[in-house]
């Protein structure tokens, strides 16, 4: 029997990428008329990325893609890793290729991050086998490549070089 994903299902699926996509452009849209000095307008696109936000939760929650931590945590795991090991290395060569250099600086950080988030997630995997939530850390993420570490920022970035200053703290 030929099993096919209703039409709806499919067009969730889509409008969550689309959703998502906007309100990351959005962010970065209000971030660039800030620069430009159009506060209002940069608010705006606050508000809509907001919206867009919500819309992309409400397709995704009917979509039936948010089960039982431990089904997100080997979701993630698995999204993670087909990026780290297959998606990233076969961009970086591209952009090698077409000596894109920006291109393969974001491809390449960003597979590296992508590899210590597989571990923190696998690491997340193993405390919920044994009915534990993961131990009290702090998360420090780098500003300019994504790179995430436990318990404190680094005075380096392993990944990008960024000094300390560009780590935040997530709560
Ligand atoms: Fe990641
Ligand atoms: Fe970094």
């Amino acid at each position: 029997m030929v099993t096919r994903m209703s039409k709806s299902i499919e067009n969730l699926k889509e409008a969550f990428a689309g959703e998502s996509q906007a309100n990351r452009r959005y962010l970065a849209f209000s971030q660039k008329a800030e620069k430009e000095g159009y506060m209002q307008v940069a608010k705006l696109f606050r508000a809509a990325a907001e919206a867009e936000t919500i819309h992309a939760l409400n397709h995704l929650k009917i979509g039936g893609e948010i089960k039982t931590t431990t089904e997100n945590l080997s979701t993630a795991v698995s999204g993670e890793t087909f990026e780290f090991k297959e998606m990233y290395p076969q961009y970086v060569k591209t952009a090698r290729q077409e000596e894109n250099k920006q291109a393969s600086w974001s491809f390449d950080v960003a597979s590296k991050v992508e590899k210590i988030h597989a571990g923190f997630f696998k690491k997340a995997e193993e405390a919920l086998k044994k009915n534990k939530d993961l131990n009290d850390v702090s998360y420090y993420v780098c500003k300019v490549c994504g790179n995430t570490v436990e318990n404190a920022p680094p005075e380096t970035c392993s990944i990008c070089g960024a000094p300390k200053r560009e780590f935040f703290e997530v709560t």
